[in-house]
């Protein structure tokens, strides 16, 4: 990690106001930044979701994969969506709302902030912890909302290796992009803080090594 200044990340009020800006335009930065459908795909497959099952998304965003949630818990599951920025909760509640999705709960609310007694079987980051300041803060919060047995998929992404050598000469100006776009932290490897949190995982790759998908797992005799 290489900063020259404090991570503005840390402050849910600026990453809310960022993504309340880019909120219109999102579906297209998301094909600028070439994320791959696979990978997404994988994610949905890595969670398992069973019906019945409460599954807690962790920064929904336009909340376009809601709806294929909601179908896999049936009725008598339970989706609920966090997520930071305001035009984005509004946005996915629209889509929602659309869907007919009535028991889906998205929320305008910080993760770390986030309670839920009853806890849940399946966490998903999608490509969400990219944008956390803390991110061994919001992996430790996931793993105390997760009920033994369940599972915690992060989906996110990395610059690529294989430009390392032109990536390295430019962080300026990724830096500078990425704070007026998705977010996404160029001095974070999300891949890294996964492992740091120190949980058994799998990492399945994308794209040579950019994007990935993380999938942990919670057992049912550790609390
Ligand atoms: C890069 S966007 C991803 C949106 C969506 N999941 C997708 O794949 O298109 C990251 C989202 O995470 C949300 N987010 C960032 N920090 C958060 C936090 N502490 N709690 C809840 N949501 C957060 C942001 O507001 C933003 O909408």
């Amino acid at each position: 990690m290489n900063r020259t200044r404090p991570n503005p990340r840390t402050d849910p009020r600026w990453v809310a106001a960022r993504y309340d800006r880019v909120a219109w335009c999102y579906p297209w930065l998301e094909k600028l930044f070439l994320v791959p459908t696979t990978a997404r795909r994988e994610a949905m497959t890595q969670l398992m979701v069973q019906p019945g099952q409460r599954v807690l998304m962790v920064g929904c965003g336009l909340g376009r994969s809601l709806p294929r949630l909601a179908a896999l818990v049936g009725d008598s599951g339970r989706v609920v969506a966090v997520d930071l920025s305001p035009v984005m909760v509004a946005k996915a509640r629209s889509l929602c709302a659309r869907h007919g999705l009535a028991l889906v709960d998205v929320r305008c609310e910080n993760l770390l902030e986030h309670l839920a007694p009853s806890g849940y079987d399946r966490i998903w980051f999608e490509f969400s912890l990219n944008s956390f300041g803390d991110p061994q803060a919001a992996l430790q919060q996931a793993w105390s909302l997760l009920r033994p047995g369940g599972r915690c998929v992060v989906l996110d992404g990395r610059l690529p290796p294989r430009l390392n050598w032109l990536t390295r000469r430019t962080m300026p100006v990724i830096r500078w992009l990425l704070e007026r776009t998705v977010l996404g932290d160029p001095d974070m490897d999300p891949s890294n803080e996964v492992v740091r949190a120190g949980r058994s995982h799998q990492l399945h790759w994308f794209r040579g090594g950019t994007w990935f998908v993380a999938t942990m797992e919670k057992s049912t005799t550790i609390s």
